[in-house]
């Protein structure tokens, strides 16, 4: 602003040295640095306003973006990492820990556990697919934390069985999915992965 008005005084000066100046011109030429003053007065409300609205817009894309890292959840994992296996039979039920990881954005599943874990409120599709060999009953659920929610069943099939089953789940943060072998039952799977479970979510909530 300083700046300025040196240069309309230096102006005014030039004026003064050229001819005489009338009190009317030198009021006019006042009135035009008050404008001058006034209008940068504003500008500079205005280049703040929009430095401040600049920086809630970075920070909302910032947090935009960190919001869709967490939105990414899907995973599919085989029962077996390597060989071949007849799984049961066993005394009570037992979670499957499905070994093989072909996907596992978010880290919600837990290969060391079988353990899905949702990390946000959302709709969630699962499912689950599981093959046995002949004369063996082969019967798995999926729970969602202690409940059952959908299973598969083949009793004792005469060469070998497929079953599979999916559901769509509400899940708030926390709710664990699982699939659990059935007592007196067997899974079986090998390289092929005959055996697994995959689920990813569809939408948070
Ligand atoms: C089960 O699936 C396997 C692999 O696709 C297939 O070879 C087999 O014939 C199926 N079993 C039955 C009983 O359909
Ligand atoms: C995997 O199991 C299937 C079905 O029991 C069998 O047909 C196939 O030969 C096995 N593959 C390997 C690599 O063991």
């Amino acid at each position: 602003m300083a700046a300025q008005k040196t240069l309309l005084l230096l102006c005014v000066g030039v004026s003064l040295a050229q001819d005489f100046i009338t009190s009317e011109q030198f009021n006019k030429i006042e009135q035009r640095l008050r404008a001058a003053e006034e209008t940068l007065k504003e500008l500079k409300v205005e280049n703040e306003a929009l430095r401040i609205f600049t920086k809630a817009l970075s920070e909302k894309h910032e947090s935009m973006q960190a919001e869709n890292e967490v939105k990414k959840i899907a995973f599919s994992a085989g029962f077996l990492a390597s060989g071949s296996q007849q799984f049961g039979p066993f005394d009570v039920r037992k979670t499957l820990v499905y070994q093989k990881v072909f996907t596992n954005t978010g880290n919600a599943y837990n290969p060391d556990t079988g353990v899905f874990t949702a990390p946000l409120n959302g709709v969630y599709f699962f499912r689950f697919y599981a093959h046995s060999h002949g004369g063996k009953q082969m019967a798995v659920s999926l729970s969602k934390n202690d409940q059952t929610q959908c299973s598969v069943f083949n009793e004792k099939p005469a060469s070998n069985g497929n079953a599979s089953n999916g559901v769509v789940l509400s899940l708030q943060k926390g709710d664990k999915v699982y699939t659990e072998l059935w007592s007196n039952s067997w899974v079986f799977d090998n390289e092929s992965s005959f055996t697994s479970f995959s689920g990813f979510l569809l939408f948070p909530l």
